[in-house]
């Protein structure tokens, strides 16, 4: 890319632009505290207990039983429950008393959103008005569009013989597969019976039970109480393997040995993890390590955290996503988020516990690698979001949870709990986050509870160390404040020496000490290589690592990422592969992305995907599809400005010409390789044109040929004219350049001319 600003400048940039009043000032009637994604009206009924009793139907890919929820009335008028539902055939709604009575309830299915899906309206019949107790029962069957459903035939899991099926529901899709109040600020805990093909072994987010008969009738129950997005099963051909006495990992045969010496070190963590944060709250911590399609690194599901094979790197390089669910345990499932706007307190809290284990169990070194690749990310993130969605907690209405704010939540939020455990010192940072997770135990926080919390407990308790006034910069602000720590690492800063050196010469690849690095300073090398870095160069790289065949899941993500950035071809056919390789939307979409945004590549993109689709998650295949629109709207509006440029010069109209043009625009006419004339501004451009069509009364001009390659629009225009009675005709390359909607920069090389095809 040409015009890049650079994430310094846009720090600094964004920061300035803010004001002084750091507590957000939401469109008025904006309600902090409220859930704006379901439709549930929990300040009415509010649910303690799930039961579920579903049966698996693999070839219907359909669930279908009854949800059966314990409510509780919380205002005494109200005659409605309303639930999340999202694409789900509601068959019939009774409710029951807590003594007993069950009578059917009229129901309707509101209108449907496409982000909340449709609100359920029960009814709740006239002689359980005074009740307090309802238990409401919902006979339902999923769709197999469920969007927290795959179902996998058996040819896309490991040993291709059993069909599959895995849940995801976070953020807001477990009203996806069950009828309830899909918000983490209520939290329930649940049973379920679950029927499944006899040779088949489901698990869920409860108390699985590693020495279960296979027989597909499963019996689950999770005391404790979890937000909705928790809720989770899978389905398959499914064994276990212990790990330590409370620790063990589920997943097909054909990856349970590998995935046992993966993740070996999950007891160890378990243990650390204690010591540093407080009691585990759960029982048995287990993985399930599913098949590629699995969207996510993982997800912290109670109990099981479910995890992408493409972990399995068979070095151990990639277990900080064990560290990162594990460490949910607390952050997030225990003390938990309370709208998705406050994501931070899941994500950033648990990214900075993350590091701390990574850390103990591993080394300081790991951990500070791991704390500048995330900030490199963070950076990355800001240079596209706009500075409103760069706050930890922003204001926030509309839009996907699943993805509004790209890594802010993670990487800004561990570098605010960083700089506040920097700046009141580590021992007293500790006793803060025990009693953090123990006085809001099993509790749901909004941002604003967690401030006051902090402020009273940490920051007015050791005063003069950091003031509320900052704090709110972190949560309320764009970028990064002035005063953050920023992470660095020796042997990452090694590793970008290193890349600059080849790059430049100055240094031979065979002098670099590849073999003694982390694969995440691999990662870092890459990621700094010159960005004028010849073929030739990129080969070499390429032949001494082995890149384009690397089983290393990130160090293929980032090669590939600048094989498309740099249209490095010959490993196309390696991109191709790693893009059916993979699922996790982490490995594939940047990949995806960076073709799309090249200049070049979008078409064979969309045909890589098209290809690739049917292995992603629905979850996936939308975020990937969801670049390709951006991209395409980006390439049209470039050169539909150029269009609109070209037909107001036809229509001989200066006005219409120059509002498609920037103040400062140039405009140069270039032959020879010399500049013939040269305008600038607006004004000259006008007089310019406004004489030309004088003296030129006929002259058109027509595109040929258009395309765009990121900002520049390249056409090639036939001029015609007439002189003299006869028409004339000419073909000339034209270069324009296209910042924020306007044309800002026109390179006009001489005519010639025109070929057949005129290009
Ligand atoms: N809870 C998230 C996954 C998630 C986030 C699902 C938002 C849906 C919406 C999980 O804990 C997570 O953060 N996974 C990361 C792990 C990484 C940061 C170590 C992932 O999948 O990349
Ligand atoms: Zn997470």
């Amino acid at each position: 890319m040409l015009h890049r600003i650079s994430p310094l400048f846009l720090v600094v940039f964004t920061l300035a632009a803010c004001t002084q009043s750091d507590v957000p000032e939401p469109t008025p009637g904006h309600d902090l505290t409220r859930d704006y994604f379901s439709f549930a009206n929990t300040q009415k009924f509010v649910t303690d207990h799930l039961s579920l009793d579903l049966n698996v139907d693999f070839a219907a890919e359909s669930l279908h039983g009854t949800a059966t929820l314990s409510m509780r009335r919380v205002d005494a008028d109200a005659v409605e429950i309303i639930l999340d539902t999202r694409d789900l055939s509601i068959e019939g709604v009774s409710i029951a008393s807590d003594d007993g009575d069950s009578v059917d309830a009229d129901f309707r299915l509101g209108e449907r959103h496409d982000i909340m899906g449709t609100p359920l309206v029960i009814r709740v019949p006239r002689e359980l008005a005074a009740r307090q107790k309802l238990a409401v029962s919902i006979s339902y069957r999923t769709s197999p569009k469920s969007t927290a459903l795959q179902w996998l035939p058996p040819g896309l899991t490991a040993g291709g013989e059993h069909p599959f099926l895995f849940s995801q529901s976070q953020a807001v899709h477990a009203r996806s597969w069950i009828p309830l109040q899909d918000t983490p600020a209520v939290r329930i805990t649940y049973e379920a019976a679950i029927r499944t093909p006899p040779e088949l072994l489901a698990v869920m987010s409860a108390n699985n039970d590693p020495a279960a008969q296979r027989d597909g009738a499963y019996r689950f129950d999770m005391p404790q109480p979890i937000p909705s997005y928790l809720l989770a099963i899978a389905v398959g051909n499914i064994y276990f393997a212990p790990i330590g006495e409370q620790t063990g990992v589920y997943s097909e045969p054909e990856m349970l040995e590998a995935s046992a010496f993966e993740f070996a070190d999950t007891q160890a963590m378990l243990e650390t993890a204690e010591a540093m944060f407080g009691p585990y709250q759960w029982g048995r911590y287990d993985l399930l390590i599913l098949p590629p399609s699995f969207p996510y690194g993982g997800m912290e599901n109670p109990r099981l955290s479910f995890l992408t094979p493409s972990l399995l790197a068979g070095d151990r390089s990639l277990v900080a996503v064990v560290a990162h669910e594990l460490a949910h345990s607390w952050s997030g499932n225990l003390v938990t988020n309370a709208t998705w706007r406050d994501g931070w307190l899941n994500e950033g809290w648990t990214s900075y516990l993350e590091k701390r284990l990574m850390e103990v169990i591993y080394s300081e070194e790991r951990a500070a690698e791991e704390n500048v690749l995330g900030y490199r990310e963070l950076l990355l993130d800001f240079e596209e979001l706009q500075p409103e969605m760069q706050a930890l907690a922003p204001v926030l209405e509309s839009g996907n949870p699943d993805d509004f704010q790209g890594t802010v939540h993670y990487h800004k939020g561990n570098l605010f709990l960083q700089y506040l455990e920097n700046a009141v010192g580590r021992e007293t940072f500790d006793v803060f986050i025990g009693n953090y997770f123990s006085d809001f135990a099993f509790g749901t926080i909004t941002t604003e509870d967690f401030l006051d919390y902090l402020d009273e407990n940490l920051l007015s308790a050791h005063a003069g160390k950091v003031t509320r006034a900052q704090a709110e910069k972190w949560l309320y602000e764009p970028g990064l404040p002035a005063d953050a720590l920023i992470p660095t690492s020796d042997t990452l800063d090694e590793a970008a020496a290193m890349a600059v050196a080849w790059s430049s010469g100055e240094m031979a690849i065979e002098d670099i000490p590849f073999a003694n690095w982390s694969p995440q300073a691999t990662v870092h090398f890459i990621n700094s290589l010159d960005a004028d870095l010849t073929p030739v160069k990129l080969n070499e790289l390429d032949a001494t690592l082995d890149l384009s065949n690397t089983r290393n899941a990130e160090i293929g993500r980032t090669w590939f990422i600048q094989v498309a950035m740099r249209r490095y071809r010959p490993a196309y056919e390696q991109l191709e592969q790693h893009l059916r390789r993979y699922g996790r939307t982490r490995l594939v979409k940047p990949v995806y992305k960076a073709l799309a945004e090249n200049g070049s590549d979008l078409l064979p993109a969309q045909q890589m995907f098209a290809a690739a689709r049917n292995i992603y998650h629905p979850l996936t295949v939308a975020s990937i599809e969801s670049v390709f629109r951006r991209a395409a709207e980006a390439e049209i509006t470039a050169a539909s400005i150029v269009r609109l440029y070209v037909a107001a010069h036809n229509a001989r109209n200066v006005d219409a010409m120059l509002t498609r043009v920037s103040d400062d625009v140039r405009w140069m006419s270039i032959d020879g390789g010399k500049v013939r004339t040269e305008t600038s501004g607006k004004a000259e451009l006008a007089a310019e044109m406004a004489g030309y069509f004088e003296s030129s009364p006929s002259s058109r001009s027509e595109i040929r040929h258009i395309q765009t390659v990121g900002g520049y629009v390249s056409v090639v225009e036939q001029a015609s004219w007439l002189s003299g009675g006869v028409e004339k005709s000419q073909c000339a390359l034209a270069i324009y350049e296209v910042e924020e909607s306007l044309i800002s920069n026109v390179w006009y090389h001489a005519a010639q001319p025109c070929g057949g095809s005129g290009e």
